[in-house]
């Protein structure tokens, strides 16, 4: 826990150091237990056509509602796997919670993936915890408190140029609805920047821009869990968070642009 000792010494308040200690203990307890089951055998259940879910999804957030039930009584959490639809999302605190993004990756047994609590407070992201466990790597953010990495401080790039470029976006699972506009960004982006990735992780692509390893990330379609932790990372990593029309982002918004502040504009332009 020395890892986000820092972060919680830059908390503007105790209860909000009560609070970061306990999504740092969640999210190491739900990556522990996905480190284990990483080279076991699965069990895959189909959610959509698609959309896996796996022994570790459903085993990282049952420990994880345990840990922050525990250790943070009388704080909701809408956690994915057993979200039932519907959530008082405007009033007091609210927690969360992908217990494992990058299900795929897992299943496919490719090591990116992480799980990602935030606290949100009327709809505003509070705090953030990224974990990716093959990696032993833990960011964290909090309103104010800057951005962390293992305990270092972390920041977006500076990269004016889209030439200079690497950036990131995914894929929804209803791709088929999305297609064509999908097509057409990947089109309007490539040749203009230097690559583009998709990591398969959307907590790990902010997590990356918030770290300065991407400059940027966009999707469509995303959930609170995908992005509500990810966007206080960037955020307080230094960078700009918008939805495609370039208005305020908030986890309840399905589209993302995320990037180092300076690339913002010229990829608006080329995404929206
Ligand atoms: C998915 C991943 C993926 C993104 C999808 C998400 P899951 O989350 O973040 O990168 O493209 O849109 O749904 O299902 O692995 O938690
Ligand atoms: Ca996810
Ligand atoms: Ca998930």
């Amino acid at each position: 826990m020395n890892r986000i000792a820092n972060l919680v010494d830059f908390c503007s308040s105790n209860e909000l150091k009560d609070l970061c200690r306990a999504a740092g203990q969640a999210a190491l307890t739900a990556g522990n237990i996905i480190r284990e089951l990483y080279a076991k055998p699965h069990t895959i259940k189909m959610k959509g056509d698609i959309d896996l879910v796996t022994e570790a999804d459903i085993a990282a957030e049952t420990a994880m509602v345990a840990s922050l039930n525990e250790d943070t009584p009388g704080i909701t959490i809408m956690a994915e796997e057993s979200f039932s639809g519907q959530a008082d999302t405007q009033k007091g605190k609210l927690w969360v919670i992908d217990p494992l993004d990058g299900t795929t990756n897992f299943a496919h047994g490719i090591p990116l993936f992480a799980v990602s609590i935030a606290l949100l407070e009327n709809e505003q992201p509070k705090l953030g915890v990224i974990y990716c466990p093959m990696q032993d790597e833990l960011f964290c953010a909090s309103l104010g408190g800057g951005a962390w990495l293992n305990g270092k401080p972390i920041k977006v790039t500076d990269t004016d140029f889209l030439l200079q470029s690497l950036v990131a976006t995914g894929f929804p699972y209803d791709i088929h609805k999305h297609l064509s506009r999908i097509v057409g960004q990947i089109k309007t982006v490539l040749p203009k920047v230097r690559d583009i990735r998709r990591c398969g992780a959307a907590a790990v692509d902010l997590a990356y821009v918030s770290c300065g390893r991407l400059d940027a990330f966009w999707e469509l379609d995303l959930k609170p869990w995908d992005t509500a932790a990810g966007c206080l990372l960037v955020e307080e990593a230094g960078g700009r968070v918008s939805d495609f029309l370039g208005q305020k982002f908030s986890p309840f918004k399905t589209e993302i642009l995320a990037s180092n502040r300076r690339l913002h504009p010229h990829l608006l332009e080329l995404i929206s």
